[in-house]
């Protein structure tokens, strides 16, 4: 008899927090040192303040929750924690470009890395400034 439950929610079949956590992990090493986006001084100046334990940490429980897991994130919104930053389209693509790395270093299947890019593209809009600002 399945004992399976019918729909396991991604967080489910992504294999829970400890598998979670090693993506974030890869990822967040990766965007801390990409020279694409280190090229903005402020995510640069922001980049070599916050301890990357700390960073994971925020971003793993930020994961987890989205995924479906028992995660409560407690960090600070998209809006707050990235509206400084200026951060472009262009960016975006090179971190978009970073967690695909880290998505296929961990073999993550097709169908959770499409529902993975799905929760991260939902957060477009409050992290990549789409207006030239006149200040
Ligand atoms: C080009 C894209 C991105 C860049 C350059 C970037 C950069 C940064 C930096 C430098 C910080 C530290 C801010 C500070 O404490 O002063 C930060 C915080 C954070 N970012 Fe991003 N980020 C990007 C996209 C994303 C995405 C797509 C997510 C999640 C889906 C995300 C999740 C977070 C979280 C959870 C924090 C911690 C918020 C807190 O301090 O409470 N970031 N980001």
């Amino acid at each position: 008899m399945p004992t399976q439950p019918q729909n396991p929610s991604l967080y489910e079949r992504l294999g829970g927090i400890y598998s979670i956590a090693c993506v974030v992990d890869d990822l967040i090493d990766r965007v801390m040192n990409d020279p694409r986006l280190n090229a903005n001084p402020a995510v640069n100046e922001a980049h070599h303040r916050v301890p990357p334990p700390g960073f994971k940490y925020l971003v793993t429980e930020m994961v987890g929750m989205a995924a479906g897991g028992p995660q409560k994130y407690t960090g600070r919104t998209m809006a707050d924690s990235h509206r400084d930053m200026n951060i472009t389209p262009k960016e975006w693509e090179a971190f978009m470009d970073d967690f695909q790395q880290s998505l296929d270093k961990f073999k993550v299947p097709a169908t959770e890395q499409e529902e993975l890019k799905a929760i991260v593209n939902s957060t477009y809009g409050d992290i990549v400034v789409t207006e030239p600002s006149n200040a």
